[in-house]
C-alpha cells in the first residue's frame, strides 16, 4: 500500500488534547482501511521555546518538507508573546510551503444549537477562502520613539497581484462546483491603497468566470449579514486578517468555534499542506478535558480527503455528525457534558460499528 506520512505538531494547551484525539482516530482508520499512515510527532511548542529559545529547530521546515501533510493542534502559551509564538512556527510553515489558501468550511449540524434564533430552520453551509500568505499579516513596519510622547507603530499590509489573483481564482473555482456565488470581503472605503487594488483584481478574475456571481461587501456589513442571514452565503473570499475574523464569527454562528476546521493548502501540491482546527490553545479550559475535539477531527477529514483517502474521510465525517447528534457525546461548548475523551471514544465506537 501507499504510505501517508504525517507530521503531528500538538503544540500547546488544548492543542495537545485534541491531537491525542486525532491520533487515536487516525490509528483506528489506518487499521481498518490500511492507509499506510505513519505519524511522527514533534514537540514544537511554547514550552520548547522556553526551554531552548526556539519553537522549532533551525531545520524544522526542511524536516516538515519530507511529509505528505502536517497536522497541528494549536500554539500559544503564557510566558511567550503571541506574536513570537505564531511567527516562530505557524506563519513560517504557511509561508515557506506556499499554503496560500486557508480553507475554512462552516456548516450547521443537527444537535448543535446556534445562538441565533430560528437558525435550525436555515441550514448554514459556506466556505471561507482566506488568503494565507500576505496581506495584513506582515513584518514590514516598526516601532519608533519608544516610550516617548510621539511613540508610533507602523504596520504595513502587503498585497500583490499574484497573491490576490490566485486566491480569487481558488474561490471562484470552488464556487463553480457549489452555488456559484463568491462574496468578496472588502474595505475599500477606509483603506485607500490595498482594498481598491483587491477589488480590482478580484473583479478581473471574476470576469473570466461569468458563471460565478461576484458580490462585494464591506467587511463590516458582511459581518452583520453573517449574523443576520448566514444561510445566504456560499463562498466568501477574504484577505488574511478579514478571513481570520470572519471565520471565528461564522463558526460561532453555527454554535462554537470548537467545531471549526481548516486546511492550509498549497494547491500546486509542491509542498505539504497543513491541517489544524481554527481555534487556539484555549488556556482558559486547557487541562480540564473540556476541549471539543471536533474542530481537529473535521480537520483530519480534510487532511484525509487531501491525501486521497476520500472513503475513510467520509466515514469519519459521518461519525463526527452522529456524535454531535447525541447530547451524551457532546462537549460543553456545544451544549453537552462529555469530555474530550468521551467524544473521542464515541467517534471510535461509531467508526467500529460502521
Ligand atoms: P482560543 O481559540 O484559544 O479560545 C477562544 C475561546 O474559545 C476560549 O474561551 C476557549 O475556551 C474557547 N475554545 C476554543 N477552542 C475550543 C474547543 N476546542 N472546545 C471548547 N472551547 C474552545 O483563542 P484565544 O483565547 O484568542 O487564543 C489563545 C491562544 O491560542 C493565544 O496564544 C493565541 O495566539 C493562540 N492561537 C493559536 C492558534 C493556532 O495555533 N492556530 C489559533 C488561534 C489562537
Ligand atoms: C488562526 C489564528 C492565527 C491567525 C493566529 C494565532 C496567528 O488565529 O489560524 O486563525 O490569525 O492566522
Ligand atoms: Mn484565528
Amino acid at each position: 500500500t501507499k504510505t501517508r506520512r504525517i507530521a503531528l505538531i500538538p503544540g500547546d494547551g488544548i492543542g495537545v488534547e485534541v491531537a491525542t484525539s486525532a491520533r487515536a482516530v487516525l490509528a483506528a482508520l489506518d487499521a481498518r482501511h490500511d492507509l499506510g499512515i505513519r505519524i511522527d510527532e514533534f514537540d514544537w511548542s511554547c514550552q520548547r521555546y522556553l526551554d531552548t529559545g526556539a519553537l522549532m529547530p533551525p531545520d524544522g521546515l526542511e524536516t516538515l518538507r519530507q511529509y505528505d501533510a502536517v497536522l497541528l493542534g494549536a500554539v500559544g502559551w503564557a510566558g511567550v508573546p503571541d506574536h513570537v509564538s505564531l511567527w516562530g512556527l505557524l506563519i513560517p510553515i504557511r509561508r515557506a510551503f506556499s499554503q496560500y489558501v486557508n480553507l475554512r468550511p462552516v456548516r450547521s449540524f443537527a444537535g448543535v444549537t446556534s445562538p441565533l434564533a430560528d437558525a435550525d430552520n436555515r441550514p448554514i453551509d459556506l466556505v471561507i477562502v482566506r488568503e494565507n500568505n500576505e496581506g495584513e499579516y506582515s513584518e514590514v513596519g516598526g516601532r519608533f520613539g519608544r516610550g516617548g510622547p510621539g511613540e508610533t507603530a507602523i504596520q504595513e499590509a502587503v498585497f500583490t497581484r499574484r497573491g490576490i489573483s490566485r486566491i480569487a481564482d481558488y474561490a471562484l473555482e470552488l464556487a463553480s462546483g457549489r452555488d456559484r456565488r463568491v462574496t468578496s470581503a472588502t474595505k475599500s472605503n477606509g483603506l485607500v491603497h490595498s482594498m481598491p487594488f483587491w477589488d480590482e483584481v478580484v473583479r478581473e478574475r471574476a470576469d473570466l468566470r461569468p458563471e460565478v456571481e461576484l458580490v462585494e461587501e464591506h467587511v463590516d456589513a458582511l459581518a452583520a449579514k453573517l449574523v443576520l442571514r448566514p444561510e445566504s452565503f456560499d463562498v466568501i473570499v477574504a484577505s488574511n486578517l478579514f478571513g481570520d475574523i470572519l471565520s471565528d464569527l461564522a463558526a460561532a454562528v453555527t454554535g462554537s468555534i470548537g467545531i471549526a476546521p481548516s486546511a492550509n493548502l498549497d494547491p500546486t501540491g509542491e509542498n505539504p499542506s497543513m491541517f489544524e482546527p481554527v481555534h487556539g490553545s484555549a488556556p482558559d479550559i486547557a487541562g480540564k478535558g473540556l476541549a471539543n475535539p471536533v474542530g481537529m477531527l473535521w480537520s483530519v477529514v480534510l487532511m484525509l480527503e487531501h491525501l486521497d483517502a476520500g472513503e475513510p474521510a467520509a466515514r469519519l465525517m459521518d461519525a463526527i455528525e452522529a456524535s454531535l447528534r447525541d447530547p451524551a457525546t457532546r462537549t460543553a461548548d456545544v451544549g453537552g457534558t462529555a469530555s474530550t475523551e468521551q467524544v473521542t471514544a464515541a467517534v471510535l465506537d461509531l467508526l467500529a460499528a460502521d
